[in-house]
């Protein structure tokens, strides 16, 4: 065989799976009348609600707009604080940034690595008791593992906070056996449509809610602040007429982008079954080992894996993060790490003034952690392969 014609496989932590279905959905919508605008949109939207319960859903650009959407419509601004995990992405946090409001973080729960509720309250009555108000606490559904939702409602009703969830990790989730439990528990609900996450639409994003009038400010925001809402207008040119009621964006995502997500969602419950099919095969291998803390699960959750973070006790090891990352990739495993806390990134220690020490789970969660190989199309040889590449790899620099 000519050498040319041999694929030699990488193993990157995340990637998308498409199928003949996907294409043809893409080429259909090609095909029809509409490229943006049309009515693939609301189909998405409409598939999103049946499968999240939820009563409203406006699809977006991308996820990181549909957390600025979020702010926006619920009327964030300077002055305000926002709390959120220090293990997530950049975006969760920013969000609040490009309102002008002020982030602050509260530590992750070292089991669930989701935020922790009582870490959270310490936060709360701490700015309760300067007599300033949390304003919205923005709670990341990590690697898919749905965080303390009951524990969170209850502070929200308590401190009287805006509730968020960063869903981005999390579709497919169960909480209390119920797939459809992120827009009971949250005011506002996002996710990301990017290739790595469970569905993708290339680039995109949703913001789901029960709540009408935050929807319609969110479908507003979305189109540059536009409105043709009879109920709101200041008057009627006619069937052109529209009016701008505040400074909004071009957030929209296109009717190719959205045939595919309703492809793609078609199929959400059996990337997730596979999703846990390796994460069963990860536990038991990683479980059996004293050198790696594999992922917990809490007792009212179903995982719907986004990400499979493992932690690696590198202080019982001959080899640093780095080492292994290099010796891995060798070996054609890309692994990534599932976050950087942010409130060590420079520009939130220059805004807030955050320091090393101040989240210390989640900074110890970041020393431990690489995310491996997660996606539906990995098959057991696949698995059987990485696996002994990792183990061999820490068992060697015990
Ligand atoms: C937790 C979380 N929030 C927000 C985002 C932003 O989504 P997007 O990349 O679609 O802008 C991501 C995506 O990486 C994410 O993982």
């Amino acid at each position: 065989m000519n050498s040319k014609n041999i694929t030699v496989k990488t193993y990157s932590y995340g990637k998308q799976t498409i199928d003949e279905d996907d294409i043809n959905a893409v080429v259909d919508a090609l095909k029809s009348d509409w490229m943006t605008q049309g009515p693939a949109i609301q189909k998405f939207e409409k598939a999103l609600n049946e499968k999240f319960g939820s009563k409203f859903a406006s699809v977006a650009a991308n996820g990181t707009a549909c957390l600025h959407l979020i702010a926006l419509g619920l009327g964030w601004k300077k002055n305000d604080i926002v709390i959120t995990s220090p293990i997530t992405f950049l975006a969760s946090a920013n969000c609040a940034i490009y309102a002008g409001a002020d982030v602050d973080f509260a530590d992750i729960d070292p089991l669930s690595y989701t935020i922790d509720p009582n870490k959270l309250e310490d936060k709360l009555k701490f700015y309760a008791s300067q007599n300033k108000n949390v304003k919205a606490v923005v709670a990341v559904d990590y690697a898919g593992h749905p965080c303390n939702w009951n524990a969170l409602k209850n502070l929200k009703e308590k401190y009287n906070f805006q509730l968020v969830n960063d869903y981005c990790h999390a579709p497919g989730a169960e909480y209390n056996n119920d797939i459809q439990y992120a827009a009971k528990y949250a005011d506002a609900v996002n996710l990301s449509f990017h290739p790595v996450k469970h569905i993708t639409t290339g680039e995109g994003g949703a913001v789901l809610t029960n709540d009408e009038t935050l929807d319609k400010k969110i479908k507003m925001f979305r189109t540059h602040g536009m409105t043709k809402d009879e109920t709101i207008l200041e008057k009627n040119d006619g069937p052109w007429y529209y009016e701008m009621h505040d400074v909004g964006f071009n957030y929209r995502i296109t009717d190719l982008q959205c045939a595919l997500g309703i492809s793609q969602l078609s199929k959400l419950d059996k990337f997730v079954a596979r999703r846990r099919e390796i994460a069963k095969y990860y536990d038991a291998i990683f479980s059996t080992n004293n050198s790696f803390i594999h992922p917990h699960i809490s007792e009212n959750v179903k995982h719907a894996y986004h990400l499979y973070p493992l932690q690696i006790k590198f202080d019982r090891l001959k080899i640093s993060k780095k080492e292994l990352f290099a010796k891995l990739k060798a070996q054609r495993i890309l692994g990534q790490v599932h976050y950087i806390p942010v409130h060590l990134q420079p520009f939130y220690r220059k805004k807030f003034g955050f320091k090393p020490g101040d989240f210390p789970v989640s900074e110890k969660f970041y020393e431990q952690e690489i995310s491996i190989p997660m996606y539906p199309t990995l098959t057991n040889e696949d698995l059987e392969y990485i696996t002994a590449a990792i183990i061999e790899t820490v068992e060697k620099a015990k």
